[in-house]
């Protein structure tokens, strides 16, 4: 039995990125052996610093390889709107010093794979380009992935469009490619799974309170001010801003508590694939609810435990608590 999990983070930071990779790191349960950034909020130049300056942040001092910045098919929309411009609300940083992997994202995840005869672990919370590009050039690969866990799609409704949910809407022909490839225990942690695993504002306050005695207090202070200021522009109801800012749920952080603790989640296995030709349902993850089309390719997560989400949310962040 490893003493700590080795795992991969393959992620478009993110303001949500960001507390998923706080959450991984600060679960103390895995070895992270990279960062994988790829394109998606924000243009892929912003991704990987976005990244770089995490992975140094936080403390994990692993490699950032570089992956792609593209779709297969590009796609010209992003969410600075979610995210802000930088990709990190209006946090500011400098990375002097820091250097990037010289490999590509898809030959460092390669090598790694290879590395742990099959206890590599990988973490997807962006479009699946990487990935894809992975899988295509080493097909193998699914035999070498122990656990694979993606904040993506929607079981039942998107974000990005009504039907399509950022990451698959993205790259809809790299999330295909990826659902096909054979990965063994695939979660799939939607937007319906996310939606769970949300943080009232008393919850968000606590959030605060824990983060200010932390060393990355102030990253999170950004984010929470930046928040309530992108809230105000959001194109929707009154009364939907509203519920958002009660009930925030950022989906890449439930996906880190269902790679961390698995058992927080309850998920069913079906057949899901992706519809890449249509025009209102582009990116449309479609689940085999009946069984008609294929036998399961993954656990599509249905709902996360909220209050040991919440907890463990708070216990990750206090792991970064500055010693008095
Ligand atoms: O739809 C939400 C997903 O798209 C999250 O991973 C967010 O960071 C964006 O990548
Ligand atoms: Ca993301």
């Amino acid at each position: 039995m490893l003493e700590k999990r080795p795992l991969i983070i393959d992620c478009d930071p993110g303001v949500d990125d960001a507390q998923c990779i706080m959450m991984v790191k600060g679960s103390g349960l895995f070895d992270i052996r990279g960062i994988t950034p790829v394109h998606g909020n924000v243009p892929l130049e912003k991704t990987k610093a976005n990244a770089l300056f995490l992975n140094h942040y936080y403390g994990i001092d692993a490699p950032v390889a570089v992956g792609a910045e593209e779709a297969m098919i590009a796609r010209l929309e992003r969410a600075e709107m979610a995210h802000g411009k930088s990709g990190l609300g209006s946090f500011e940083y400098s990375l002097d010093g820091l250097e990037y992997s010289d490999m590509k994202a898809w030959d460092f995840i390669w090598e790694e794979a290879q590395k742990w005869k099959g206890e590599l672990e990988l973490l997807a919370i962006g479009p699946l380009t990487n990935i894809a590009i992975l899988v295509l050039k080493h097909p193998e690969v699914v035999d070498l992935v122990k656990r694979f866990v993606i904040m993506g799609g929607g079981a039942t409704r998107g974000n990005h469009t009504q039907l399509g949910e950022f990451n698959i809407w993205q790259d809809p022909h790299a999330a295909e490619i990826v659902f096909k490839a054979g990965f063994k225990d695939f979660y799939m942690v939607d937007l319906d799974a996310c939606a769970t695993a949300y943080l009232t504002l008393s919850d968000q306050d606590e959030v605060l309170e824990h983060a200010k005695k932390t060393s990355i207090g102030a990253l999170f202070e950004n984010f929470a001010e930046f928040r309530k200021e992108m809230m105000k522009y959001r194109k929707m109801p009154a009364e939907l801003i509203k519920y958002f800012l009660e009930h925030y749920s950022p989906p890449d952080a439930a996906a880190a508590a269902v790679i961390i603790d698995p058992s927080i989640c309850e998920y069913v296995d079906k057949y899901v694939t992706v519809d890449c030709n249509g025009v209102l349902t582009a990116g449309q993850t479609v689940v085999d609810w009946f069984g008609f089309t294929g036998s399961p390719n993954m656990h599509v997560v249905r709902r996360l435990d909220r209050e040991r989400y919440v907890k463990l949310y708070l216990d990750c962040l206090d792991s970064y608590r500055e010693v008095q």
